[in-house]
């Protein structure tokens, strides 16, 4: 019989299943049992393993890194698109008086520190440098961090290329400005790779910053965890940010129900309560 028409058992799926909170906050509930298992088949025929609990033994037991690795690759979701939920980067756009006014560090340092938590293939912080470039006065420098859990992702992000698709979601004047065509892709160019700095980092992790983040975008990356693990994570954006700070979450997320320090400006949108 084929290794992947034996499908996958209530304990496996639980072994497996456990591992994945535990290690990277994700939830999956019992749904994504026959999703997991066609993810599992792939690294099974990849490492010709023969079944699923061998490839949890070497998955857990041993020391090489690799493994580990491609397994997250392979479990995270990374669907995402240049100016994606634009109404964000237009709030940004519409309201940088009130940010600064609300944030007055920005103007003081002359510089606006930004975080994609959860950044994937890097269309999220490509979008926020090009944004920041277009609409910060010309003298004040924006910094971003962008982090992702996933390496293949965040090695793509980083080098920033990407196929001729993105024409569709951004406006000609983005790409013309801050893209070099190769052939049939699109490069990012250095006037916006320059402002970005890419970090592998598990965002169950102790957060390790010496410094606050002005404005943090965490979009569509809190819907694949449960509710615990939402309010720890978003009781620690609320620690590395300044009063003033904002914070964006995805469309189909929410803070509802969670215990923050932040005050709602409009779906989606949060800002640290609290004066400086
Ligand atoms: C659907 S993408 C969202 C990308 C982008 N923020 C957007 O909205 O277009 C979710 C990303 O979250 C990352 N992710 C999931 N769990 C994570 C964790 N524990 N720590 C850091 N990143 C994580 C995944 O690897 C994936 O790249």
């Amino acid at each position: 019989m084929l290794l992947n028409m034996i499908p996958i058992n209530n304990n496996q799926f639980e072994k497996f299943r456990t591992l994945i909170y535990d290690n990277c906050g994700i939830h999956l509930n019992q749904v994504k049992q026959e999703l997991l298992q066609g993810k599992l088949d792939k690294l099974l025929r990849k490492y010709s393993l023969e079944s699923y609990d061998e490839y949890y033994i070497m998955l857990t037991a041993g020391p090489n890194k690799q493994y580990w690795r491609e397994f997250v690759d392979e479990i995270t979701v990374h669907q995402s698109s240049f100016f994606r939920e634009n109404n964000h980067f237009e709030f940004i756009r519409s309201q940088l008086r009130m940010i600064f006014e609300k944030n007055p560090r920005i103007t003081r340092n002359n510089e606006i520190r930004v975080w994609s938590a959860g950044c994937s293939t890097g269309e999220e912080p490509y979008t926020l440098a090009m944004v920041f470039k277009e609409w910060l006065p010309p003298d004040m420098s924006v910094k971003i961090l962008a982090t992702d859990i996933s390496s293949r992702t965040l090695a793509l992000a980083q080098g920033g290329i990407y196929s001729g698709n993105i024409k569709k979601d951004m406006d000609p004047y983005y790409l013309m400005r801050y893209f070099a065509r190769i052939g049939e892709n699109y490069e990012a160019t250095a006037y916006i790779k320059d402002l970005i700095i890419f970090r592998l980092f598990n965002l169950m992790d102790p957060f390790p910053f010496q410094d606050t983040f002005d404005i943090i975008f965490c979009r569509n990356v809190m819907i694949y965890f449960d509710s615990k693990v939402q309010q720890e994570l978003v009781q620690k954006f609320h620690a590395v940010m300044p009063a003033g700070g904002l914070l964006f979450i995805g469309h189909s997320e929410s803070l509802l129900n969670k215990t923050h320090g932040f005050e709602y400006i409009q779906p989606t949108i949060y800002m640290k309560q609290g004066k400086q």
